[in-house]
């Protein structure tokens, strides 16, 4: 057998998000969300950047999709905007929902394969006005949202992911308010969390009572955490981190229990979890059709008191690092497959998001981004290894598609293999599309650059 090949039928994609890309903010019928609100706050985005054109997505979508032809990945994840399907209470907008069947037949003529995230942050203000995540009354309302995707979409798409990241949704959104909605409040965070796993295995449980036998699940996001000595209190330390990251969320996920450390250690910071009822952690674990997980980076950290919540502080490392200032380590990658493998789940795995932000000029029309391409190259070797070792990887999307708009951080971070130029709104492939292209050609890696 060929060493840098994949298993025959592996599903490889790349993807994107509704806000980061559509842009059309206040088109289509569309209402507000709390993104639109959010980068309207002066002060919250770097650059005082917005996504209100973002890559003009919304217009520009045929020309996409058959770019994404053109490079030959065929399969796309991208995420469906609520505010464009429900902008007010109660009231579907039909220009929204044609909108993505316009997607989904542009997608269908080139035979490329949607997976469709139903929320990838961008909440309806009417919703959070109503309290959003952090109140269990969303639960009716993002049930009412997803029947309605699945029953307009449900016979086009075929893989499904609930929720993207909920650690970012809760965490980043609730506890440092770097994201919206900007709360900075760790019991409300937790509530948050809670509620969002609760509206993924009900989402779950409705796809499958739909009749549907396409496949569902969540995209949780980990980041491997290492303690930065051999300490005792720097390993407990790390130990809380990746209960805060990791562990919180895949317990209720794949164990239908929240890990008995972090629950006691959070009580003992913010008081008693009351958000958490009878019978939610049985709803949290019902099985979806496989684990989806974004990966980007490893931290290191030690036991300080820089973040009180955990108490620990970050430690700095000499890794090679991206322009998010994120350690390139794909050695954790292969680990952390590993790991979810033996303490978690035998469910195929994806990868939706992996991948890394570079900005490079553009050079006599081309853009040389190797450093994406070895970042890409060595994480598909911690995949192939993983999976020769018989582990269940059964795809990898490349985040991102387009260079977008990078929530709080704006447009100065570029994650695409495709470059747009905010200015004139063209798209260029960039070195790491090709490259990626020749990937999926040959279902394998070509020799490292
Ligand atoms: C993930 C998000 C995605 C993108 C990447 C860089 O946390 O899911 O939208 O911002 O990070």
């Amino acid at each position: 057998m060929n060493d840098t090949r994949f298993p025959e039928g592996f599903v490889w994609g790349t993807a994107t998000s509704a806000y980061q890309i559509e842009g059309a903010a206040n088109e289509g019928g569309k209402g507000e969300s709390i993104w639109d609100r959010f980068c309207h706050t002066p002060g919250k985005i770097a650059g005082g950047d917005t996504g209100d054109t973002a890559c003009d997505h919304y217009h520009r979508y045929k020309e996409d999709i058959a770019l994404l032809a053109e490079l030959g990945i065929p399969n796309y994840r991208f995420s469906i905007a609520w505010p464009r399907i429900f902008p007010e209470k109660g009231k579907v907008n039909p220009e929204g929902i044609r909108f993505y069947h316009g997607l989904l037949d542009e997608l269908q003529k080139y035979g490329i394969e949607p997976m469709a995230t139903i929320f990838h942050w961008d909440l309806p203000q009417w919703i959070q006005d109503e309290g959003g995540w952090a109140s269990r009354d969303i639960v009716p309302h993002f049930l009412a949202y997803a029947e309605l995707l699945f029953r307009e979409y449900g016979g086009r798409v075929n893989k499904w992911n609930t929720i993207n990241e909920p650690w970012v949704v809760s965490m980043l959104g609730h506890g440092t308010g770097v994201n919206a909605p900007g709360h900075t409040d760790w019991y409300e965070a937790l509530a948050v969390a809670h509620h969002v796993l609760l509206c993924h295995g009900l989402t779950v449980r409705k796809y499958k009572a739909m009749g549907f036998t396409g496949e569902i699940g969540i995209v949780l996001n980990f980041t491997p955490t290492y303690p930065a000595t051999e300490s005792a209190e720097d390993k407990a330390a790390a130990a809380r981190y990746d209960g805060y990251f990791n562990t919180w969320f895949l317990g209720p996920v794949f164990k239908a229990a929240y890990p008995a450390d972090m629950a006691a250690w959070y009580a003992a910071k913010l008081g008693p979890l009351r958000f958490i009822q009878d019978g939610d952690l049985e709803i949290m674990n019902t099985p979806g059709d496989f684990l989806a997980f974004n990966y980007y980076t490893r931290d290191v950290v030690k036991a300080g008191s820089g973040f009180p919540l955990l108490d620990v502080d970050f430690a700095a490392t000499d890794a090679d690092k991206t322009d998010m200032g994120w350690d390139i380590h794909p050695e954790s990658l292969y680990r952390l497959l590993t790991r979810l493998k033996e303490e978690y789940t035998q469910l195929p795995i994806y990868i939706t998001e992996n991948g890394a932000a570079y900005d490079l000029p553009v050079v006599g029309g081309e853009i040389r981004d190797d450093n994406r391409i070895a970042y890409i190259h060595d994480h598909l070797e911690a995949c192939l290894r993983f999976i020769r070792e018989g582990g269940n990887l059964q795809g990898y999307y490349v985040w991102s598609f387009l260079d977008n708009f990078e929530w709080a951080l704006g447009y100065q971070k570029r994650f695409g293999i495709v470059h747009v130029d905010y200015e004139t709104l063209t798209r260029t492939p960039k070195r790491s599309a090709k490259w990626y292209s020749d990937v999926i050609r040959r279902n394998g890696l070509p020799e490292r650059v």
